[in-house]
């Protein structure tokens, strides 16, 4: 469906605003099947997102039913290879991070492992928290987002404007989803499982699917900092 003829309307009149605040990274799904019309119209209008020049770099592969199922196998399996099945397509922060951002990444990690009541010393539990990570968190679909390995800072912008298009949208059709970088930490067995060429290099999943609204896990407030952090104002 060429992008231009997407339906324009909200189904539900969901402002942008709304959207932006019910739209949380959902951690467990209910695994009810998602209709792929909603997933065609979702992409179809996402298909708006601008980017630099209009090279609308994203490209993304869609998977459900047993192709997901192999994908989950394929990277079960380098899991179990510990350490040495690790094949890092990128550095997922920078080595080093330092604060504030260090702190951010650590608050959000002990946040959710709060609502999940999981304290620092029960190692194990977190880390089976983490692995579902590899699962979807039991999402039915899986969006692989990848670009060609030309492509630099920038169009990775492009892609991360595409990736919010895509999720606010998703949120406008009741479904919930979670961007997952961690498959990027198996990024050539996600590549070959997806059948993508070397020229392509793996950015992140995205889990989707109908949220599961009791789990404590999708109810935790993550917090935001405030805008004197980012925002600088010069001139008002
Ligand atoms: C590009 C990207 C990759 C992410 N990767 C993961 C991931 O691998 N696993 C995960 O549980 N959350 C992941 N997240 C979710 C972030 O932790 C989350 O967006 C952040 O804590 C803010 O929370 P919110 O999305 O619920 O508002 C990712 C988010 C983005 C934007």
């Amino acid at each position: 469906m060429p992008a231009n003829d997407a339906p324009s309307a909200s189904p539900v009149g969901l402002s942008v605003t709304d959207a932006l605040h019910r739209r949380r990274s959902v951690r467990a799904f209910t695994g009810e099947a998602v209709d792929p019309a909603i997933l065609k119209t979702v992409f179809a209008n996402a298909q708006r997102a601008p980017s630099g020049g209009n090279l609308q770099p994203w490209q993304a592969t869609v998977l459900a039913g047993a192709p997901w199922q192999r994908m989950k196998d394929a990277v079960a399996a380098r899991i179990a290879m510990g350490r040495e099945g690790r094949q890092a397509e990128y550095d997922i922060y920078p080595k080093g991070l330092t604060d504030p951002w260090e702190s951010r990444r650590f608050g959000v990690g002990e946040a959710l492992y709060a609502s999940l009541g999981i304290p620092r010393e029960n190692k194990a539990g977190r880390l089976t928290q983490f692995m579902d990570n590899y699962k979807g968190f039991g999402a039915p679909v899986m969006l692989f987002l990848h670009c060609s390995r030309i492509m630099g800072p920038p169009q990775w912008s492009d892609m991360g404007m595409w990736l919010q298009s895509v999720m606010l949208l998703l949120v406008e059709h009741g479904l919930a989803s979670c961007p997952q970088e961690c498959w990027a930490m198996y990024g050539q067995t996600v590549r070959e499982t997806l059948a993508l060429g070397e020229d392509q290099i793996l950015f992140a999943g995205l889990a989707i699917g109908h949220p599961d609204e009791d789990a404590a896990v999708n109810q935790w407030p993550v917090a935001r900092v405030g805008l004197e952090e980012v925002i600088d104002w010069q001139g008002f």
